[in-house]
């Protein structure tokens, strides 16, 4: 670490509460100082003394194209041009809406926001709302934003199996329940006798927030069946999938029609937008036609709904980055178990479109939360800080994943799979 991080560092800690704007960026999860950007491009990150490093962390997720693919970034004063933020409904907005929903049919009527965290805790109240309940049933590991109701055992880096160290009201706690992931049982065991108070279950369909883990089979059909038996609503978190694996999303992958979904990230090629939305008469207990209320400044705002309107142009004049980010990750995870092979190292391996990912744990993929709480920390934070050194940057948590973006090339890939080597060689605990 240069002296230059170091003062930052120390200014940083001054004027920002843990010196940064989301703990996981402190590397508080690796034991590592913090990662101080100075500037980025394309599939790169760059430090303080201008040192650039392959970027894997894609700001955890929306940077499919990149940092600054031309299409986005160029011309922004076209979009600024007749203001940022308006307050009023405007034809660009509704057009947005339109196109999302060609994509995901199950958003019959959606509202624009800011955040993924404003979407999930907007869908939340609407369920809420809807079914005249208030049990919400979530899942230990999957991150849904930083909400009362989302909060607890969330995954991502938000440690938070404490309800009262952080900040989550008991009576938050009386309407939350949090069942184990890819586990009827315990959907089952946390409702029985409480099924008539149940609102809403939300998922992510496919998680990308304890490492990557996929839904084994029946599991979210198990959901979808229950959620209608009970009377409750089914939504689907797609803040990471939507556009990530494709336009269709998760929910054509797993074939699956929840009741509401949430999206964002990706949407706004770096611009900060997400939506919530679902069924038309679900998003009918909405003001003005019904009587909960959601709103905000900047929703739907024009510079935001400008920016999706270039990703979504970009998705459907390139159909192609699809197979080009797949190739390359494949050949990123390929890699990774040819030299797992070669030291004898017992880590599976995931890949799913352009998300790669492993854990220090032996045995299979992550199933659940359990499996992510069970990887071997110190050993992520040894490789982490080998990675670092050799200019791969890896999100500092063993819970994140690896984004592979259409700016990464070949040689970035191999030149990670070097580092990757480098470092089993270099650091021998990694190698036992
Ligand atoms: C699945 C999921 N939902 C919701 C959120 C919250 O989104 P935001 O950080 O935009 O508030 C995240 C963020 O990582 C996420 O991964």
């Amino acid at each position: 670490m240069t002296s230059h991080t170091t003062s930052t560092i120390e200014r940083a800690r001054a004027v920002l509460a843990g010196g940064c704007d989301s703990p996981v960026r402190s590397g508080w999860g690796v034991g590592a100082p913090m990662f101080v950007q100075a500037r980025a491009d394309g599939a790169y990150a760059y430090d303080e003394s201008g040192r650039r490093y392959v970027d894997y962390i894609m700001a955890y997720g929306p940077l499919l194209f990149g940092h600054t693919h031309p299409a986005l970034v160029a011309h922004l004063d076209d979009l600024a041009r007749h203001g940022f933020v308006w307050g009023t409904t405007h034809p660009e907005e509704i057009r947005l809406a339109e196109r999302i929903r060609t994509y995901l049919p199950a958003m019959e009527r959606m509202r624009f926001v800011s955040t993924g965290t404003e979407a999930v805790m907007s869908a939340l109240r609407v369920a809420r709302a809807f079914t005249r309940r208030s049990l919400i049933l979530k899942f230990a590991g999957n991150y849904h934003g930083h909400s009362d109701l989302a909060l607890l055992n969330a995954g991502a880096s938000a440690h938070t199996h404490d309800a009262a160290a952080s900040g989550i009201p008991d009576g938050v706690m009386r309407d939350v329940v949090v069942a184990r992931y890819n586990d009827l049982a315990s959907v089952d065991a946390l409702l029985h006798g409480r099924e008539s108070e149940l609102a809403a279950i939300i998922v992510e369909p496919i998680v990308g927030n304890m490492g990557y883990v996929t839904p084994i089979a029946g599991f979210l059909e198990g959901l979808r069946e229950r959620a209608r038996r009970h009377g409750a609503l089914l939504i689907f978190d797609e803040v990471i999938t939507w556009l990530r694996f494709g336009p269709r999303g998760a929910q054509a992958r797993v074939g699956i029609t929840p009741d509401m979904t949430t999206i964002g990230k990706i949407m706004g090629g770096g611009a900060p937008i997400a939506a919530f939305g679902g069924r038309a008469d679900v998003m009918a207990a909405l003001a003005p036609d019904g009587s909960t209320f959601t709103g905000g400044t900047h929703g739907g705002n024009p510079f935001c709904v400008g920016m999706a309107h270039r990703v979504l142009d970009l998705i459907e004049a390139h159909p192609e980055y699809y197979d080009e980010m797949r190739a390359l990750a494949e050949r990123l995870a390929e890699g990774i178990r040819a030299i797992f092979r070669e030291h004898d190292l017992p880590y599976a391996v995931v890949q799913h479109e352009s998300i790669v990912d492993f854990k220090f744990r032996a045995g299979p993929p992550n199933r659940n939360y359990d499996d992510a709480l069970a990887a071997d920390k110190q050993k992520y934070s040894a490789y982490y800080a080998a990675m670092l050194e050799r200019g791969i940057l890896l999100p500092p948590s063993q819970n994140e994943v690896m984004f592979v973006s259409t700016a990464h090339t070949r040689d970035d890939i191999d030149a990670t799979l070097r580092a990757i080597e480098g470092s089993l060689e270099r650091a021998a605990h990694l190698r036992s």
